[in-house]
């Protein structure tokens, strides 16, 4: 089993490629599950490094503190940008924008913990195994949990579409009978995706040393 320091980097790794796929991936509904993919995985990574890795970092590393400080408020850009962009309803340029804007993110944040924290808790005291372990346990709840909930919401949109349906062939039904009352009007109901997410964005990117 990996201890603490190579879980971090292995999930690194891993959002990295997404992110690589993202960058090579042509078609707008194949980018947005990519994205939806890596954002999912970035959460349980913040949630491991903010419950676990961090308290432990700043309480055994010498200027512990302070890193963690900074990685805290990284990890608050970032979850930021993924609140915004779940929030988006389409797969669009603005979208995509907002997602190469978290991507610069999390590289400028892998790259400070994987050149500095990381280092330096490898040659702190800190029992990186039995960290790693708490760590692995964590995620494996959590993936649970993101699963059972992603079933719930599956079975939620499967007994919509089969309402609708149903109510669909009432209205043909309906229609057929020659009842005219049944035509209904369908106003667009589509939302404005919001244009403030991107205004922000030169106060986001981050400095570099
Ligand atoms: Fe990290």
């Amino acid at each position: 089993m990996p201890n603490a320091t190579q879980m971090i980097r292995q999930d690194h790794k891993k959002v990295e490629g997404l992110f690589k796929k993202f960058e090579q991936t042509q078609g707008s509904q194949s980018k947005r599950r990519l994205a939806e993919n890596a954002m999912a995985e970035l959460e349980v990574h913040a949630a491991l490094e903010e419950e676990i890795f961090y308290p432990a970092v700043k309480k055994e590393v010498d200027d512990g503190s302070s890193m963690v400080q900074e990685a805290i408020e990284e990890h608050q850009t970032v979850k930021q940008l993924i609140s915004e962009l779940k929030g988006m309803q389409e797969a669009n340029e603005e979208f995509e924008s907002q997602f190469s804007q978290l991507m610069e993110n999390v590289q400028h944040h892998v790259e400070e913990e994987e050149s500095e924290m990381l280092p330096k808790v490898e040659e702190s005291q800190l029992d990186l195994n039995s960290l790693g372990q708490q760590m692995a346990q964590r995620k494996q709840q959590m993936q649970n949990r993101g699963r059972a909930t992603k079933k719930a919401s599956n079975a939620a949109t499967s007994r919509k579409s089969a309402t609708s349906k149903s109510s669909a062939r009432k209205t043909a039904r309906k229609k057929s009978a020659g009842s005219k009352t049944a035509a209904r009007k369908t106003g667009s109901t589509k939302k404005n995706t919001g244009r403030k997410a991107t205004k922000k964005s030169g106060s986001r990117s981050r400095r570099r040393a």
